[in-house]
């Protein structure tokens, strides 16, 4: 089956985790490409302040960690708009240093938001994507969904993201919505300060939310099922698969130079 190019115009778009960050800056992009955007996280205030900018985006609070609260979501969506071309899910929250026992409510809890919290948008969302195909899903993994590095258990939560997204992208096509994993490099944002990298040699590897957004539009544009941005952390990718000795020298490195979260 080919991809047919998605005009996001008059179209309604579900943004997960959009009072700050990634979230919020997919949401404004989404909103400008003629998208109604409903925009989605826990801070109401926040995503009041967002809706108050732009007369096509409007606020739901929701918790993905909670399937009552996201199914409510869902029908409040499907009461208001009758559609959703594009499910969003990019929620989450970083930490996930699993050291020892100490650390497992937050590993836990990593995987709840950024895992679970993907698996519960898009069972909530399945009917009502498949009624309004084409559709698209973007499901935001990361770098480190691809490669095992910094907090173990945030890793963890985003390799399940990927993997969850490549099955998916697969088995859903037959509905006609697409799935796509886009995954980000070293992004500064208020949950990702990225405080030490940008003290290190690494400082230039770090992005921009705005980048993060303008690759989640071509990913809706185009019906791509993978995306790496920025696109040079693609090279490290292949690198861990092709040439593993040399990524883990290189990842050694990187993991002493910008490890943290904070
Ligand atoms: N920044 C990076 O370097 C980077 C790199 C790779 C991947 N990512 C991924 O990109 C996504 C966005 O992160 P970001 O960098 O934009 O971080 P951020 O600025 O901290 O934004 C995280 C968003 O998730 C929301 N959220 C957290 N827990 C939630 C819950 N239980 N229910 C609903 N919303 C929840 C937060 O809103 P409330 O607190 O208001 O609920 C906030 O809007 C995450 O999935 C992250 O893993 C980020």
């Amino acid at each position: 089956m080919t991809t047919e190019p998605f005009d996001p115009a008059g179209k309604v778009a579900v943004v997960t985790g959009a009072s700050s960050g990634i979230g919020r800056a997919t949401a404004r992009r989404l909103a400008d490409a003629g998208m109604t955007v409903v925009a989605v996280a826990r801070r109401g205030e926040r995503l009041e302040r967002l809706a108050a900018e732009h007369p096509r985006i409007e606020a739901h609070v929701a918790d993905v960690t909670d399937m009552a609260s996201v199914d409510q979501l869902a029908t409040a969506v499907r009461r208001e708009h009758g559609a959703c071309h594009v499910l969003v899910n990019n929620a989450g929250v970083g930490g996930g240093a699993f050291e020892g026992r100490e650390d497992l409510d937050d590993a836990l809890r990593t995987l709840d938001v950024n895992l679970l919290g993907t698996v519960r948008c898009l069972a909530a969302f399945t009917d009502l994507l498949a009624e309004s195909a084409p559709a698209r899903v973007i499901n935001v993994g990361s770098v480190a969904g691809k490669v095992g590095i910094g907090p173990a258990a945030y890793a963890a939560s985003k390799f399940g993201t990927v993997g969850l997204s490549e099955a998916l992208s697969l088995s859903w096509r037959r509905r006609d919505v697409t799935v796509c994993q886009l995954n980000p490099g070293y992004i500064e944002t208020e949950g990702f300060p990225q405080t030490q990298v940008k003290r290190g040699p690494l400082r230039p590897l770090v992005g921009k939310p705005e980048d993060v957004a303008e690759a989640i539009e071509e990913a809706i544009r185009s019906g791509a099922t993978e995306r790496t941005v920025p696109r040079f952390y693609r090279g490290f990718v292949v690198l861990r698969h092709m040439a593993t000795p040399a990524y883990r020298a290189i990842a050694g490195r990187m993991a002493r130079a910008g490890g943290s979260r904070d």
